[in-house]
């Protein structure tokens, strides 16, 4: 149905019966659309044909602004309710033609406004008609508003909880911790024999890991809001780190040849020790986990120096499922996943690397892949051995 086609039903509040008239007779003979009228002499009898219209609100309103009980004003608040939003739109039909007078009715509420001595049957029927289209723009605008205040609330909602949970996990999670760490020392004091000091040295393993993951889980949640990291630096040395990390990982990896080629002995910065633990960690957990057949995993460590700053290079290579060209420039993002993975049923999260590429850029360096599809990855960091001042961060690409 074309729109001049919609019948519309129009409420007249006028308390003269003449005028009224002369409303209908322009209304109708100003457009081929068809229209019902309701009719009100007062602002209190206007407001009852409005909100008691059978169908819901009508079309449209056309108000005179002096009513014997009320002023448009006074109308116009009445109908706009708590929310100021109003029911319908409404034309004002002013005695006079002062705009100061147009102008308070629009911002009490009205869509538009008409002086009686100039009104036309053209003039009357182009008002109601912009007056309709203004109203229904403004209730598509005002969804839009209340879709987008929703989903604002959400996001605060999540971010809510994420911080509920963070707060959780690193004190409730760690006190529990704390004390079988304790019982654990407080034990390994104690005669057991050997093997009874090999299930404390796992046990303290494991707790020690439970640690280094709620130490990640809190630095996730806190990158993701945006907050650098306070790196606390101190002397370490990467060859001495991944030495001690291939050992622990050679263990859960038989079918695996974790091999280091360093050509320095020590390779020592000024790093966020755990932090760079980390790194190294989650780069040598996925050469492995995204080799399960199996394979030579190859470390490299070198330290180039260029002009005044020292670089440790550090590089990790497997013969695993490597990664495709379009998942390279993804799987550094938060909880991104490649296909290669997705379609195994190898488990993870999607936050290893982000969070490796964080950690690595705070420290003014930086972190590159270079794979091949089924044939296997290499993943290289970059690392000055001082890094720059916080205040001038320095993001590689
Ligand atoms: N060495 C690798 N070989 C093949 N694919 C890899 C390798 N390392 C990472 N990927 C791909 O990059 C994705 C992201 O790695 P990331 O370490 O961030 O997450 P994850 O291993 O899936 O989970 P987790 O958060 O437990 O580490 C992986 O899901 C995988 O698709
Ligand atoms: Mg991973």
């Amino acid at each position: 149905m074309r729109p001049s086609e919609q019948r519309w039903r129009i409420v007249v509040i006028d308390d003269s019966p003449d005028d009224r008239a002369e409303i209908r007779r322009l209304l109708l003979r100003g457009s081929a659309r068809q229209y019902d009228l309701v009719e009100a002499s007062t602002g209190a009898a206007g407001i009852r044909a409005i909100r008691e219209a059978a169908g819901g609100p009508p079309d449209c309103v056309i108000l005179d602004y002096h009513l014997p009980d009320a002023d448009a004003p006074e109308v116009l608040a009445e109908l706009a309710g708590p929310d100021g939003n109003g029911v319908c739109p409404v034309v004002v039909a002013t005695g006079s033609n002062g705009e100061a007078t147009g102008r308070a009715v629009l911002s009490a509420g009205a869509q538009d406004f008409i002086g009686k001595s100039w009104m036309t049957a053209e003039s009357l029927t182009r008002a109601v008609e912009n007056a309709v289209t203004r109203w229904a723009m403004v209730q598509a605008l005002r969804a839009g508003d209340a879709r987008l205040r929703a989903a604002l609330d959400t996001a605060q909602q999540a971010v809510r909880s994420r911080d509920e949970l963070v707060s959780l996990v690193s004190h409730d999670l760690r006190n529990p911790l704390n004390a079988l760490v304790a019982g654990i020392s407080l034990l390994e004091d104690e005669a057991l024999g050997d093997e009874g000091r090999g299930v404390l040295r796992r046990m303290a393993r494991q707790a020690q890991r439970m640690d280094e993951m709620i130490h990640e889980l809190v630095d996730v949640a806190q990158l993701r809001a945006g907050v650098p990291l306070a790196l606390t630096l101190a002397d370490t040395d990467l060859v001495q780190l991944t030495r001690a990390l291939i050992e622990e990982h050679q263990d859960g990896a038989p079918a695996h040849r974790i091999e280091v080629r360093t050509a320095p002995l020590s390779l020592v910065g000024s790093w966020d020790g755990r932090r760079l633990h980390r790194v190294v960690n989650n780069l040598l957990s996925n050469a492995i986990k995204y080799s399960p057949g199996g394979g030579r995993v190859q470390i490299e460590l070198e330290d180039a120096t260029e002009g005044a700053t020292t670089w440790a290079l550090l590089r990790i290579t497997d013969e695993g499922m490597g990664i495709s060209t379009d998942d390279q420039a993804r799987v550094f993002q938060w909880f991104s996943r490649g296909v290669n993975a997705r379609r195994t049923t190898i488990q993870g999260t999607g936050i290893g690397l982000a969070g490796v590429r964080d950690i690595v850029e705070q420290h003014g360096g930086s972190v590159s892949v270079h794979s091949e599809e089924g044939k296997g990855s290499t993943f290289t960091v970059r690392l000055p051995t001082r890094p720059p001042p916080p205040s001038a961060p320095h993001r590689a690409g």
